[in-house]
């Protein structure tokens, strides 16, 4: 069987990369990161600024950039126009504006377009903001993710770490609250739970739970197809 897509949406810190990651690997589903291809047009964007960032620009842009998710071994990496960009986009200047170039429409509609031609014909575990709302209204299962400010701010500062990017915990928290306060107000596809998610709160679970959990619901889901 393929086509089956679960939708993961949730704020950043709320645990879906590292559920929907890990859940990919169990079912061996195509693990389709949206806030990745996000953050390396964002990349992009900064590189050209200087040009000016009107419309025509952004359009051009979008136009000549591509990106590409490879899984190799048990790393996932993000190209954008064949380099290698996985680390670069979890810089702080990247989690500083990539917000608000998400929010431009033309944006958004040329990342729809990308995500769906990505997942076509492949059972998916895709994350994000507007997955479950805009990009796969039809979702087999969707799920939204939440958890306290602090909880999130202190496992984004980890996995930071783990790239060897040292951050403030004050400075992610801010940038944190700032982003979920851009992300959930915008006015193309903000990020809200879809009418048929099911709602799991991370604040006090383990990484294995959080798993553990969604790769039930999927099961369940999977078994009564
Ligand atoms: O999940 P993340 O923190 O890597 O996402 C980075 C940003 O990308 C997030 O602040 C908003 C944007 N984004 C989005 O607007 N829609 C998505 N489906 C995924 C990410």
């Amino acid at each position: 069987m393929a086509g089956f897509i679960v939708a993961i949406d949730g704020a950043a810190g709320s645990g879906k990369s590292t559920t929907a990651k890990g859940v990919a690997r169990r079912l061996n589903f195509f693990y389709l990161d949206t806030g990745a291809m996000y953050r390396a047009f964002t990349l992009k964007y900064l590189q050209e600024k200087s040009v000016g960032i009107g419309e025509p620009v952004i359009k051009r842009l979008l136009q000549e950039t591509r990106i590409r998710l490879e899984k190799e071994g048990d790393e996932y990496h993000t190209y954008l126009d064949g380099e290698d960009v996985s680390l670069k986009i979890r810089e702080p200047e990247v989690n500083r504006f990539v917000s608000q170039v998400s929010a431009i429409p033309e944006v958004r509609e040329w990342m729809v377009h990308q995500q769906r031609r990505i997942a076509k014909d492949k059972n998916v575990v895709c994350e994000g903001r507007d997955i479950g709302t805009v990009v796969f209204p039809d979702a087999q299962v969707k799920i939204f993710m939440k958890a306290d400010i602090e909880v999130r701010a202190r496992r984004r500062k980890k996995e930071l770490l783990e790239k060897d990017i040292d951050v403030d915990l004050a400075e992610v928290m801010e940038n944190l609250k700032f982003r979920d306060q851009y992300d959930s107000t915008r006015e193309h596809s903000p990020l809200r739970v879809a009418r048929d998610a099911v709602i799991i709160d991370t604040t006090n679970l383990t990484i294995e739970q959080e798993i553990n959990l969604v790769e039930k619901i999927v099961r369940a889901r999977l078994k009564s197809l």
